[in-house]
């Protein structure tokens, strides 16, 4: 009897999957070429799972029932070519390779291609709930060969984190869709930890909070509407403590944020379709500006310390803030589905958003009680173009609004950066009004340009020799 499933990549992720799929009682074999990995994947392992790890290629192809379900949890990039190189002669007509890492979904396409020529399947299927999450139940983004798809679900279903009993996977789309729906995913977690770190700023150097003051307050955000991973996570950092050192490790790390390109991906994909995300764009450039470190603290000596003032209600305050992060989240949501449903169109990927919204409610970073009420929304009417343009949402949005207004104005007169905030509020104003001032910009493009114009009285095209008034 071979296994049921290989995984190639025994990094903690790959192993904690592994570990995962054994659980619920596939055998499985895991490959990599470090041999102190493959130890450890033996010496971690409980009794009761039915694994074997090697070193060998050759070895772990041969020990798999055909058709072939290899995982690859390796990096994005060269390294998944690398390996779809060596395993691909070694493989059979109708074997699958599902790439389980972030891949970029345009490597995914090109892999699509080639590995079909060859009769083998390649799937891209997104994996979020970090290395936690890998072990005890992610959310999975599955996409690609809907057969191939049939034949690895009851897998998926077994190992997903659940909610009300249902498992937090389903099919995505075709092609890349599974890569794609991640990547939005992952452009959506930037902004929202954007969002999270500009309320914490606001809270400490506004409101004038320590760590102990806003560990309450986001225990208490965390234990009403506002619950998510996130808020939840942002809430144990604050009472974590160093252990260099006297006091609290989040005051000793560094303010320089890292990325691994995902977000960058969503932001340039945006553009590249012609979507509208600039919360998301904004999380990814203040990540950049971040770096940016002793010019920082150059300018901030150029141009001195900014008085801050107190707010005059302080429980009022902290109250608004936590509003105005609540809102400027469900706008950054709603920019990442708006991307999804263009792309499905752009890519022919049929992604189903109900789903998406529904497997994104358990197991991965972005979970939160706020996307039940998008489960909700995508339930009564599945074709909704924006989110925000739900009646119920709306009525959510609209008791918001002023302590997004409020909180923004307060970081903007204060000089306390909110890029994510003051763009989510802008967003909003800007999709929400009727008629926007770029008749201007229409009339400028013909005048320098004859780039010609639309009239908002009669069908048709239209170019003006437009008059200088220079003397
Ligand atoms: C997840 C995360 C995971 C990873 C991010 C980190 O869903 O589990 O998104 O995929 O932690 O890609 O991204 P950055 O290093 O770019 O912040």
């Amino acid at each position: 009897e071979g296994y049921n499933y290989g995984m190639i990549g025994l990094g903690v992720m790959g192993r904690n999957l592994l570990y995962n799929i054994a659980d619920n009682g596939f055998s499985v074999a895991g490959f990599d070429l470090d041999e102190e990995k493959v130890k450890q994947l033996h010496s971690d392992a409980t009794s009761e799972m039915k694994i074997k790890g090697t070193v060998s290629l050759k070895e772990f192809v041969a020990t798999l029932e055909t058709p072939r379900k290899i995982i690859l949890m390796v990096p994005a990039g060269k390294p998944v070519d690398a390996v779809i190189n060596d395993i691909s002669p070694l493989l059979n007509q109708g074997d699958i390779v599902i790439d389980a890492g972030n891949s970029y979904f345009k490597d995914t396409d090109r892999r699509i291609a080639d590995m079909s020529s060859k009769g083998l399947h390649f799937m891209g299927i997104g994996v979020s709930g970090g290395e936690k999450g890998a072990r005890t139940g992610p959310s999975i983004m599955p996409g690609g060969d809907s057969e191939a798809f049939h034949l690895i679900q009851p897998m998926l279903e077994a190992i997903a984190a659940k909610v009300d009993n249902q498992a937090c996977t389903a099919y995505m789309g075709s092609g890349s869709a599974g890569n794609y729906v991640k990547m939005v995913h992952n452009g959506i977690e930037y902004a929202i930890m954007q969002l999270i770190s500009e309320a914490y700023d606001l809270l400490k150097r506004g409101a004038k909070l320590n760590n102990n003051e806003l560990y309450e307050v986001f225990r208490d955000w965390n234990s009403g509407e506002m619950n998510s991973f996130l808020i939840e996570i942002t809430r144990d950092i604050f009472k974590q403590k160093d252990s260099l050192s006297d006091g609290d490790l989040l005051d000793k790390i560094l303010d320089k944020a890292g990325a691994k390109g995902t977000g960058k991906w969503t932001s340039e994909q945006a553009m590249e379709i012609g979507v509208s995300i600039p919360t998301i764009d904004i999380a990814v450039t203040s990540r950049i500006l971040s770096a940016y470190k002793e010019e920082r603290i150059q300018a901030s000596e150029l141009y001195s310390e900014k008085e801050i003032a107190s707010p005059e209600d302080k429980d009022l305050f902290i109250r608004e803030v936590g509003d105005a992060l609540y809102l400027a989240t469900l706008i950054s949501y709603a920019q990442g589905l708006a991307l999804l449903i263009k792309a499905s169109e752009e890519y022919n990927f049929g992604i189903p958003l109900k789903d998406v919204v529904k497997i994104w409610r358990g197991g991965c970073i972005i979970r939160s009680l706020l996307l039940e009420k998008f489960y909700t929304a995508y339930t009564a009417n599945p074709e909704l173009t924006n989110i925000l343009l739900d009646k119920e949402i709306s009525e959510l949005v609209k008791s918001k609004v002023k302590s997004l207004r409020k909180t923004a104005a307060f970081a903007v007169s204060n000089g306390i950066p909110s890029l994510g905030l003051q763009t989510a509020l802008g967003y909003f104003d800007a999709y929400t009004t009727k008629s926007l001032p770029v008749n201007m910009i229409q009339a400028q493009r013909d005048y320098f340009g004859a780039h010609t114009y639309q009239r908002i009285d009669r069908e048709g095209v239209f170019h003006t020799s437009w008059q200088s008034t220079n003397q």
